[in-house]
Parts: C-alpha cells; sequence; structure tokens
C-alpha cells in the first residue's frame, strides 16, 4: 500500500468533519491556496460545487475527497437528479487531472472522534476510479486509526451518498440517536 504523503491534507472547510484528528490535515479559509496533495471538500453539498469551480485550477493534480451528502435539509431526498450522483456532479466542475474520492461521507464526526468500537477500528467506505489516489486515501485513513473499505469505482460514490440516508433512517426510526456506525463484519 501507498504510504501517507505529508502534508497530506487541506481542508476546504472549518466545520465539524471525520478527519480533524490531525495526521497533516489543514483547516483553511475559503479562497486560501490548498498545498497538501489531498484537498478535503469539508463544505455542504449545496456549496461544494461552486467552491470546487471557484477554485479551478487550483486543485489541478489533487486528490479531492468527498466527503459530501446531496441531501435535502429536511432529509426528504437528494440535491441532485435521479440519474446522477453528488461526487459525480464534482468530477464534472473539477479539472481534468484531479481525482476524486468518495470516502468518510457515512460515519458521523461525533463518532469518529470517540475512536474503535470495542477495540475494531471504524469503517470508512471509499470509492474512486484512480487507483493510485485510492491507495494513497486509503493509507491516510489507516494514518487516522481507520479501515478503508474499498467499495469500488466512482459511480459506487452514488451507493454511499444513499448508504448516508440510509444512516439517517436508522438513527430517526431504530437508534433514535447518531451515536453509531456503519461497517463490515467479517468472520474471524
Ligand atoms: N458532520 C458530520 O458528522 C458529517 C459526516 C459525514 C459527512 N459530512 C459532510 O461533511 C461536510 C461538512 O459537514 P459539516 O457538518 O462540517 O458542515 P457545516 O459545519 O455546515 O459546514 C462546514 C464548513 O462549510 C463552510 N461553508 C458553508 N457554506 C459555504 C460556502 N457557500 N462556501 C464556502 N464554505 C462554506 C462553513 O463555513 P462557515 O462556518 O463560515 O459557514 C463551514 O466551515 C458536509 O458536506 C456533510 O454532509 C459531515
Amino acid at each position: 500500500m501507498t504510504p501517507p504523503r505529508r502534508a497530506l491534507a487541506l481542508e476546504i472547510g472549518a466545520g465539524a468533519t471525520a478527519v480533524e484528528s490531525g495526521a497533516g490535515a489543514t483547516a483553511v479559509e475559503f479562497g486560501e491556496a490548498p498545498s497538501g496533495d489531498f484537498v478535503i471538500l469539508a463544505v455542504p453539498y449545496s456549496a461544494v460545487l461552486d467552491v470546487v469551480k471557484q477554485y479551478g485550477e487550483k486543485l489541478a493534480g489533487k486528490t479531492l475527497i468527498d466527503i459530501t451528502n446531496p441531501i435535502k435539509s429536511d432529509l426528504s431526498g437528494f440535491l441532485i437528479p435521479a440519474d446522477s450522483f453528488g461526487a459525480g456532479e464534482i468530477a464534472k466542475v473539477a479539472p481534468s487531472d484531479a481525482a476524486i474520492i468518495k470516502a468518510f461521507n457515512t460515519q458521523n464526526s461525533s463518532v469518529l472522534a470517540v475512536g474503535p468500537a470495542r477495540g475494531h477500528p471504524l469503517d470508512v467506505f471509499i470509492a474512486g476510479d484512480d487507483a493510485q489516489a485510492k491507495a494513497s486515501v486509503s493509507a491516510f485513513i489507516e494514518s487516522l486509526g481507520l479501515r478503508p473499505m474499498d467499495t469500488g469505482p466512482l459511480t459506487m460514490a452514488r451507493t454511499l451518498e444513499h448508504a448516508c440516508m440510509l444512516w439517517l433512517g436508522l438513527m430517526a426510526h431504530s437508534v433514535k440517536h447518531g451515536n453509531f456506525s456503519l461497517g463490515v463484519s467479517l468472520p474471524r
């Protein structure tokens, strides 16, 4: 696996995100130039397309980690047409040589902050088309004490965005709180 790179990440958006746990991540104010290899898109989906467009070629060659969920604020559905998905829309407006990796969108930041559940690292589902970028993001995830779980190509981001809706449905109707995590159980 590709080792984590130094100066790993720059986070656009200073809110509570899945990755505010060090590992080289630096939050910046909107408009500041990204300096790391990864750029974590930690803004609401409703803002992310404009942000990526405005950054434009400053994002060329970067790995863009899309943690957004294109879900309506009343949770009644998605903000995008049924034949599309958020990461795909980001890919359309990003520089052509930027790699888009969906990750972290199914994990609640407060759960990540608590850390491993019963000694097992929490799962971070990822999707993307660029194998090298995916390996680097996986190494980054492992460096945070988490377990990367590759779900396939970027089109799988649609499924991961729906998985967030699954998490929200479970929170509202079954679990009744947000202190839980979606993950994979493997037989020993
Ligand atoms: N929080 C979680 O547990 C969690 C889990 C999984 C995925 N996510 C995803 O992660 C992203 C960030 O979540 P969050 O909870 O941190 O959201 P948030 O607190 O609502 O917003 C994060 C940041 O986005 C900035 N922002 C908002 N609108 C902007 C705009 N038009 N242009 C530039 N920056 C803008 C905010 O800046 P200001 O403070 O200056 O407004 C804030 O720093 C979302 O897409 C969310 O779906 C969150």
